[in-house]
């Protein structure tokens, strides 16, 4: 199973190619995106905080499956209007994860909001089908240890099973663990199956320890 996987990825991945900076990918950006380098750089200076500015830098990622096909894909953070765009469907490809009302998205949404940078919900936007395709998440935990140092807790990463091996599982991983970098983190860590140890291997993590849990339910 992992070898036909690979192969197929690998094939793939060689003609993806990813662009920063590109028009229409200003956060917030009404322009539509006519706006000039020079513009989109004054805009986030004067009115973004660091962050964002980095995150700007990230903001488009455009996929080439093919010369004659171009699929854009958009990575930014988790909007509202997301939930009627499968967002709850996607999660449900990771794990159990009922239906959830607008109003209770709402609520959780406003209530994670209230982390600001200390909580992230990373979504990546399929431009033409106008679906999230991907997420995850990061978590800012503070210490007293480590001269009250802050660490990074990767969550519920998913790829839609028609767009996985096109690199954008890794586009994921990589803008929240900047984001932990960013906020001061000395180290990001998640958990997950021995399956995807090869996958977060790719991404620049390393195995160390072991997990321990218990449940309530
Ligand atoms: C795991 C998952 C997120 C990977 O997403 P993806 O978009 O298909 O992965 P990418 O295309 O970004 O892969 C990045 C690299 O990892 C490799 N890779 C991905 N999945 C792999 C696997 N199962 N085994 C070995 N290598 C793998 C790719 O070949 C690629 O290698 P490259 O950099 O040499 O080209 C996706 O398969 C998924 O959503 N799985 C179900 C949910 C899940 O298990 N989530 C993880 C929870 S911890």
């Amino acid at each position: 199973m992992v070898g036909p996987q690979l192969l197929r990825n690998r094939k793939v991945s060689r003609s993806v190619t990813f662009v920063a900076g590109l028009p229409r990918c200003g956060s917030g950006d009404s322009s539509g995106g006519n706006r000039q380098p020079s513009q989109q750089k004054k805009k986030a200076i004067s009115s973004s905080s660091l962050l964002d500015l980095e995150a700007q830098k990230r903001h488009c990622l455009y996929t080439t499956a093919n010369s004659a096909e171009e699929e854009i894909f958009r990575v930014r953070k988790l909007e509202i209007a997301d939930k009627n765009k499968g967002f709850i469907e996607l999660l449900q490809q990771l794990t159990v994860c009922d239906s959830v009302s607008d109003e209770r998205f709402q609520e959780r949404f406003q209530e994670l909001a209230k982390y600001g940078d200390d909580h992230l919900v990373c979504v990546i936007e399929d431009d033409k089908s106008g679906k999230i395709v991907a997420t995850g998440s990061v978590f800012i935990e503070k210490k007293f240890i480590r001269n009250c140092g802050k660490v990074g807790h990767i969550e519920d990463v998913v790829v839609d099973s028609s767009v996985r091996g096109k690199q954008l599982g890794k586009k994921i991983v990589e803008f929240l663990a900047d984001h932990a970098r960013l906020t001061g983190c000395y180290k990001v860590i998640l958990d997950c199956s021995t399956d995807n140890i090869p996958f977060y291997e790719r991404c620049g993590f390393k195995q160390k320890e072991v997990q321990m849990v218990k449940y309530f339910i």
